[in-house]
């Protein structure tokens, strides 16, 4: 088995090799313009290994095939697909390539993104013996040298790349899939504090409210970056610059507190109603804080954004805490 594991990893190098020189040809003359026109730089091009999957349907198959591999390791590299009119052919073709690397440099799957509007977006590998989505952060390799005593977590290839050429060398990304907590037990090997920068819209809210408390459970602090008013890091990067950036860095919201902001907008805070049950439902979160000081700091800070009673609402919390047993 490990045998086979060391095999798959050989097999997706070469891959990424060809899928790069490929780039570089004749034949990447457009994918190579496509990168360059969204804004990166050649260095920033070798530094990731991008590449390109050409527009013939089995010419990595034959290089392999060449290489001495079987059709059945190719298979289970995750490399072609076989179907009865088809026959066998690659499974990437006509996209520009992300090599996935593990925290080793090892490649271990790739994700392409066609060049313009065709679907999927990106066409990503599937799962092997050696590549766990859920286990796994594009842009680890880089980032786990980064000084930095925090992670920026967001949610594509994209945003990982063109954050590390504006100088944000700590950024990664779950591939593809939700954060897991596979994804936070990796990421507490290097850091014990992010700051989650998803896309601006209603899918990116929903996985930063998922992340926090998969991130709280394995002992790392979350904080939530907004992109407004564009779209993700990718696009604010390349209209308002780093230091820009740096500034979104610097307002971070505190995940919990994010949580809440996000909470109020289901109640209607002009009546008297809406306000009480917004309330009961805040002194019900908080009071899921198990340290005591945890839960008084943020206690006070609720009571202060919300202009509440420190003690209403401390012994709200403290009513909540004893109903939830
Ligand atoms: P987005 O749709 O936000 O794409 O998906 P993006 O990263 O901003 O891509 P660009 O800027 O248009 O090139 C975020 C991430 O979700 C995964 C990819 O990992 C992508 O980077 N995804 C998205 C897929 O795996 N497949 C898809 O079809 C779309
Ligand atoms: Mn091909
Ligand atoms: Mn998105
Ligand atoms: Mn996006
Ligand atoms: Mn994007």
């Amino acid at each position: 088995k490990a045998n086979l594991k060391n095999t798959l990893l050989e097999m997706n190098k070469l891959a990424a090799r060809y899928f790069y020189s490929q780039l570089k040809g004749k034949n990447g003359e457009h994918a190579y313009r496509y990168l360059t026109d969204r804004g990166l730089t050649d260095t920033t091009i070798t530094q990731f290994g991008l590449g390109y999957s050409n527009k013939y349907s089995d010419d990595l198959y034959k290089f392999l095939r060449e290489k001495g591999y079987s059709d059945d390791l190719i298979r289970q590299a995750g490399l072609i697909n076989t179907d009865e009119k088809h026959g066998i052919y690659d499974k990437f073709w006509n996209r520009v390539m992300f090599p996935i690397m593990d925290a080793n440099n090892r490649v271990i799957g790739f994700g392409g993104r066609v060049m313009g509007d065709g679907k999927p977006k990106y066409l990503n590998s599937p799962e092997t013996l050696i590549f766990d989505k859920s286990r796994n952060l594009y842009g680890l390799h880089r980032a786990r040298t980064s000084r930095k005593p925090y992670f920026l977590i967001c949610e594509g290839y994209m945003d990982v790349i063109s954050l590390h050429q504006a100088g944000f060398t700590n950024a990664v990304a779950s591939l593809g899939t939700a954060l897991t907590a596979g994804h936070a037990s990796l990421i507490k090997r290097y850091v014990s504090e992010v700051y989650l920068t998803y896309d601006s819209d209603e899918a990116g809210t929903k996985a930063a409210l998922r992340a926090v408390p998969i991130l709280k459970e394995a002992g790392i602090s979350a904080k939530v970056i907004r992109m407004d008013p564009y779209k993700d890091p990718d696009e604010f990067i390349k209209n308002l610059g780093a230091e820009a950036f740096e500034q979104r860095i610097g307002k971070a919201r505190n995940g919990f507190m994010f949580s809440l902001e996000i909470l109020e907008r289901q109640y209607d805070m002009h009546t008297p109603e809406g306000k009480t049950e917004f309330y009961y439902e805040a002194a019900k979160r908080l009071a899921q804080f198990e340290e005591e000081i945890e839960r008084n700091n943020y206690i006070d800070a609720v009571a202060e954004a919300y202009h509440i009673g420190y003690d209403s609402l401390r012994k709200l919390v403290a009513k909540a805490a004893v109903q939830s047993g």
